[in-house]
Parts: C-alpha cells; sequence; structure tokens
C-alpha cells in the first residue's frame, strides 16, 4: 500500500508552475494577477483565502486581495465583481464560499466572465468539461486527477465511483473521469445499496463530508481511494474515509490532511496561470 504524499506532490507542481509564471512575465511585461474576495469573517474562509494569496507570493504571481464586511450589499458585491472583471491586470477572480446568508451567491459568481473564472464554476465551464472541450475545471477535483496522473494510475477502462454530487467537487469528478475513460458511477443520498456500489470501485473518489463514512467493508481490495473529506472534529481534521482500517485494503490512499488539500491551491494557481496565458492568445 502507498499513501499518496499530497504536500510533496503540491511542491513539485509549484516548482513547475514557478518557472510559468515567471515565463509569463518574461514575455508580457507584467505578472499573472488573481484577485480573491472574502465577505465576511467565516474562520475557515479566512484560513483558505491566507493559503491562497500566501501560495500566489509564493508562484510568483500578483494578487488582489479585497475583502467586505459581513453586511455588504448585493450591489456592492456585485459592483466589486463586476470591477475585477474589466481590470485588465487582473486575470482571474475567486470568490471565496460560502457567502453570508443574504447575499444571493449564484447572481455575484455571475459577474465573473468565464474567461476570468480560476474556480471553473460557471455554467460555461462546466459546460466545456461536460463537451471535453478546453476550459477551467474546478480546483479540487483537477487536483485529484493531477494525485493520479503522477501516481500512474490508469483510469482507461476501469471502474470509478464517486460518492457525492456537489456542483463543487463530486460532478466535474465525475466528467473528469468520465473524459479520462473511465465507466463512473456517482452515488448520493438517494444511493440505494451505496456499500454495494463502492465495493465495486477500482477508484473511489469520497467527497461526502462525514468524518470515517467509508469502511473497509466498502472497499474492494487493491482500489485507488481518495479522501476529498475535510471534517473537523474536536478540532482535529477528519477525512470521509476511515483511513486506518481502509488503507489495509488499498493499493494507493491518500491522507487526510496532506493528501487532496495541498494540490487545490495548487491547481487554483495553475488554473490563474491558464486564464492569463489564454487572454493572451
Ligand atoms: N470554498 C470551499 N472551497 C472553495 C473553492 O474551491 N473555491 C471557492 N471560491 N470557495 C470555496
Amino acid at each position: 500500500m502507498t499513501i499518496i504524499d499530497g504536500k510533496q506532490t503540491a511542491a513539485e507542481v509549484r516548482a513547475q508552475l514557478r518557472v510559468r509564471a515567471a515565463a509569463f512575465e518574461e514575455k508580457y511585461g507584467r505578472k499573472v494577477g488573481l484577485a480573491v474576495v472574502l465577505i465576511g469573517e467565516d474562520p475557515a474562509s479566512q484560513v483558505y483565502v491566507r493559503n491562497k494569496i500566501k501560495g500566489c507570493e509564493d508562484a510568483g504571481i500578483r494578487s488582489f486581495a479585497h475583502y467586505l464586511p459581513a453586511d455588504v450589499t448585493q450591489a456592492q458585491a456585485e459592483e466589486l465583481v463586476r470591477a475585477l472583471a474589466s481590470d485588465e491586470a487582473v486575470h482571474g477572480i475567486l470568490v471565496q464560499l460560502p457567502l453570508p446568508k443574504h447575499l444571493d451567491a449564484e447572481r455575484i459568481l455571475a459577474c465573473i466572465p468565464a474567461a476570468k473564472d480560476v474556480d471553473g464554476f460557471s455554467a460555461e465551464n462546466i459546460g466545456r468539461l461536460a463537451l471535453n472541450e478546453e476550459g477551467t475545471v474546478a480546483c479540487t477535483p483537477l487536483g485529484v486527477m493531477e494525485l493520479l496522473r503522477r501516481y500512474h494510475v490508469e483510469t482507461r477502462g476501469k471502474r470509478a465511483v464517486i460518492i457525492g454530487r456537489s456542483n463543487i467537487v463530486g460532478r466535474p469528478m465525475a466528467l473528469l473521469l468520465l473524459n479520462a475513460d473511465a465507466t463512473v458511477t456517482v452515488c448520493h443520498s438517494r444511493t440505494v445499496n451505496l456499500a454495494e456500489e463502492c465495493a465495486r470501485a477500482d477508484i473511489l473518489v469520497a467527497a461526502i463530508g462525514k468524518p470515517n463514512f467509508i469502511t473497509a467493508d466498502m472497499v474492494k481490495e487493491g482500489a485507488v481511494v481518495i479522501d476529498v473529506g475535510i471534517n473537523r472534529v474536536d478540532g482535529k481534521l477528519i477525512g470521509d474515509v476511515d483511513f486506518a482500517a481502509v488503507s489495509q485494503k488499498a493499493s494507493l490512499i491518500t491522507p487526510v490532511p496532506g493528501g487532496v488539500g495541498p494540490m487545490t491551491i495548487a491547481m487554483l494557481l495553475q488554473n490563474a496561470i491558464s486564464c492569463a496565458e489564454r487572454a493572451m492568445r
């Protein structure tokens, strides 16, 4: 059994991204620019945003951080995003989710043009992914694909089972694995016989949001197990997979923390560079 080292892999990716960001700057005389918008004071979001901004600095990407108070109006939030959309120094825009409840997230995200949508959340980018066309793909599922590629996991003809159908992880994950020639099953809260579906998987991706939900009896001997869960339990981070037991059966498995998590920011930086490069074509 091999434990997938997301931290090490992300460091390797980031080293390559520094080269790409520097080449962009050399060629166009300015840096790749990423705007990050945080509304309110959600503590987890504050940590994520801080890490994203640190990641930009480290990669040689110029970050534009915008912090809005929790009581900002819908019109003010939309106005900021529209201003960033028309700012030529900004190649990518990220609005950290979740937003305060009084705001309509969909309408705010709709102010981000697809070409600057570094999260790949827009209908246009999801449509492109569904059509297997070039576009921006959500960072977390993209990070999973990068881990599979770098650990030489064959996807063609394999049975991939994804648990969770969220717009941010489950759905784009299913499309990516389908585009990579896997036979894909998406399970969710209404799935009948979830354990049986899981036990057929050559590649099992858990994106449920329930600590230790995937137990050893749900996993086939030799399966590749990817844990996208980040659950805070008594101040500790716990994945969706019962790691101690499942690692006895898996051939490859991601830990939490140190698996998929570190890849997400690396993919965000990659998406920002790709948006900037495309803007110049
Ligand atoms: N909140 C949790 N994950 C994400 C993400 O990938 N992008 C954004 N914008 N917000 C998030």
